[in-house]
């Protein structure tokens, strides 16, 4: 079983892609959690250049990589109460063609953390609607992780055992999704 893991930010020493990275330690063996790591490379998405080739690269590594998946873990952080616009223009060009691409029920789940209190609850809210409208399997879950920099430490390792377990709940949530396609279908 491979799960694809998407963090919504760029940033060095990002909460959210540390927490993909703690999922990956937690992960059950046989379980493969890869994360992606072309977000920077997305050129903005352009309707005129859609379907031209070649793909730019790493737009075709992310719809491979997609392709490649079980399911796809996101974690994203929150901007203005919603997604990081780069994560939002690499879903635009994931979502072409129309109604024919890797994402169309794909197992997904969000979660999301921010240093403030709310754990970044709109952005994954939103981010379930554009994952939704592109047709992916929705999990109907989600993790707030609030104030991020106290459960990580400096190196961006979980030290809160709490929520190392309900990272661990995620995987499996996703996991048992992955394994019964035709629930997705229900
Ligand atoms: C933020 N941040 C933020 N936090 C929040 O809870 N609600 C919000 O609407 C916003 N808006 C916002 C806008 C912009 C432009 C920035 C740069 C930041 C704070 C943000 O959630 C926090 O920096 C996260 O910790 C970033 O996640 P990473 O990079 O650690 O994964």
């Amino acid at each position: 079983m491979k799960v694809l893991a998407i963090s919504g930010s760029l940033r060095a020493g990002s909460h959210n892609t540390s927490l993909l990275r703690a999922v990956a330690e937690v992960a059950p063996a046989g379980v493969e959690v890869e994360l992606w790591d072309g977000l920077r490379d997305v050129p903005p998405y352009d309707q005129d250049a859609d379907g031209v080739e070649p793909v730019p690269a790493a737009v075709a590594s992310l719809r491979e990589a997609v392709a490649g998946a079980d399911a796809v873990l996101f974690a994203t952080p929150e901007y203005n109460h919603s997604i990081p616009g780069v994560l939002k223009n690499a879903l635009d060009w994931a979502s072409r063609p129309h109604g024919a691409h890797s994402f169309t029920g794909k197992p997904v789940v969000v979660i999301g953390s921010s240093a403030g209190i709310f754990g970044a609850i709109w952005a994954q809210a939103e981010l379930r609607k554009v994952l939704g409208a592109m047709g992916a399997h929705v999990l109907d879950l989600e993790l707030p992780i609030a104030q991020a920099q106290e459960k990580l430490d400096a190196d961006g390792d979980v030290i809160d055992e709490e929520l190392r377990q309900k990272l661990a709940d995620v995987l499996g949530a996703l996991l048992a999704a992955a394994a019964a396609p035709e629930l997705a279908a229900a």
